[in-house]
């Protein structure tokens, strides 16, 4: 059955107040925590980490989502897993033996999750879709929140959803970036399970009803 869920992105919640953040996602219609870790190496910029990680994992009533925008993501899976992460999601272009990977996450008890850049094509993913349980198509170059959506990424979302289906996969799917009011309805249409959304939330006056709006 397809699934429809928000996750949204504390990249751009305000840190000041992270905890105030952490409860309005836990009292909105929002399904997953999506946390966003960079390490200046394989994106041009610096998030956070562990600390960060651990304080989210105190406080949400809902899953966690990993996003690891970070080169040798294997080296620190066990942490991620052992901090709160529900879901590790890790970078193709970053993972040199991505099977393995994958399988270090699960057998850590975590969900696992392969992400493609922009310019990195699905087909890249047909001897590793039965292998992994989501696939985020980055609809943004990875880096910051706020960018402004590629338009390609719904050619490969339909190209996602002919492999998942003819592999007879089960992986979710997930777009990550630029995603707002205006394309969330055509994105869940097209195939997408999950839509992680960071200034869409964060920036508007009423950051749940926002919530409750790109869900439905
Ligand atoms: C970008 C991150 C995203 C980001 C999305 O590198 O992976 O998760 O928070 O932010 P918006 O929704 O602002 O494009
Ligand atoms: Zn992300």
């Amino acid at each position: 059955m397809k699934q429809k869920l928000i996750a949204p992105s504390v990249l751009s919640a305000d840190f000041g107040n992270l905890q105030r953040d952490i409860e309005m996602i836990n009292n909105s219609s929002g399904d997953w925590f999506h946390v966003d870790v960079m390490d200046g190496r394989f994106v041009p910029n610096i998030s956070f980490g562990f600390p960060v990680l651990k304080t989210v994992k105190q406080h949400a009533k809902k899953f966690i989502d990993v996003h690891l925008m970070i080169v040798e993501p294997e080296k620190y899976i066990d942490q991620f897993v052992d901090a709160g992460a529900d879901l590790v999601s890790i970078h193709y272009e970053a993972s040199t033996h991505l099977h393995r990977s994958l399988y270090q996450i699960k057998d850590r008890g975590a969900k696992a999750g392969v992400v493609l850049n922009p310019a990195t094509p699905v087909s890249l993913l047909q001897d590793i879709i039965t292998d992994a349980d989501l696939v985020l198509l980055m609809s943004v170059n990875p880096g910051f929140g706020g960018q402004s959506f590629i338009e390609n990424t719904y050619r490969k979302l339909e190209e996602l959803k002919n492999l998942i289906g003819s592999r007879n996969a089960s992986a979710l799917i997930q777009i990550d970036g630029g995603v707002n009011a205006d394309n969330a309805r055509l994105l869940f249409s097209a195939g997408a399970d999950v839509l992680v959304a960071g200034n869409a939330v964060f920036s508007a006056d009423d950051p749940m009803a926002m919530i409750s709006r790109l869900k439905s």
